[in-house]
């Protein structure tokens, strides 16, 4: 019996003590497995519908006019704006600054946080844009600064337009320099979806008050 048991190990076969190392091993792998699947399940922020960080979706009609003064979703954090530099109507509240080549035209979602020192900003409609209470900077509607000291502007969130039974996407915000342009809606959206858990910092431009000589 001595013999044959030798002769089984020289052939290579597996031992009941290897085989018990095995499951052992393989138990402990999988344990570790799961705990870090877990780990990363529970680390990885999850927001629902509707709340902060998470998607909030809107019927279109809640979108405002072309250039007309944005909607606030408070819930949400941002402001809705609608824009068209080529319409005349609205044009004291949103128009071409000098140094830009194309039209603006799109929808778009404001972070409401100032781009200063994160005071919250508003909509002041006897002035035609948002200003900042804490130090005073001005932003066009949609975000550009024309006053500082906000270093930038307004950051925004990623916009998405949706069909009737929102199962598909028609149209989103384009990212150009890492930040979302205005996404023109395409006929047939019935649905916005704004993003605030996609957001993207605002790019230092030139002041507007600096093409008109109106800085303080
Ligand atoms: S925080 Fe808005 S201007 Fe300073």
């Amino acid at each position: 019996m001595a013999n044959a048991a030798v002769s089984a190990g020289d052939s290579g076969g597996v031992t009941r003590r290897e085989f018990l190392y095995y499951i052992w091993g393989a138990s402990i792998a999988l344990f570790a497995a799961e705990s870090a699947g877990l780990l990363v399940w529970f680390l990885i922020p999850k927001f629902r519908e509707g709340e902060f960080g998470g998607t909030f979706t809107l019927p279109i009609d809640e979108l405002p006019e072309v250039n007309a003064e944005p909607v606030n979703k408070p819930d949400g954090r941002f402001w809705l704006v609608n824009l068209d530099t080529t319409n005349p109507n609205g044009s004291e509240r949103m128009y071409q600054a000098s140094d830009e080549s194309a039209p603006i035209q799109g929808v778009a979602a404001i972070y409401k946080v100032c781009t200063h020192l994160g005071c919250i900003y508003s909509w002041i409609p006897v002035n035609n844009r948002f200003e900042c209470p804490c130090h005073g900077s001005k932003y066009r509607l949609d975000g550009r600064r024309i006053e500082s000291p906000a270093p930038r502007t307004l950051d925004r969130f990623k916009v998405q337009a949706l069909n009737e039974d929102q199962t598909q996407v028609l149209a989103e915000s384009d990212l150009v320099n890492d930040f979302y342009q205005p996404v023109v809606l395409p006929t047939g959206t019935a649905f916005l979806r704004v993003d605030t858990g996609s957001k993207k910092t605002g790019p230092s431009q030139t002041l507007i008050c600096s093409f008109t000589g109106s800085c303080p």
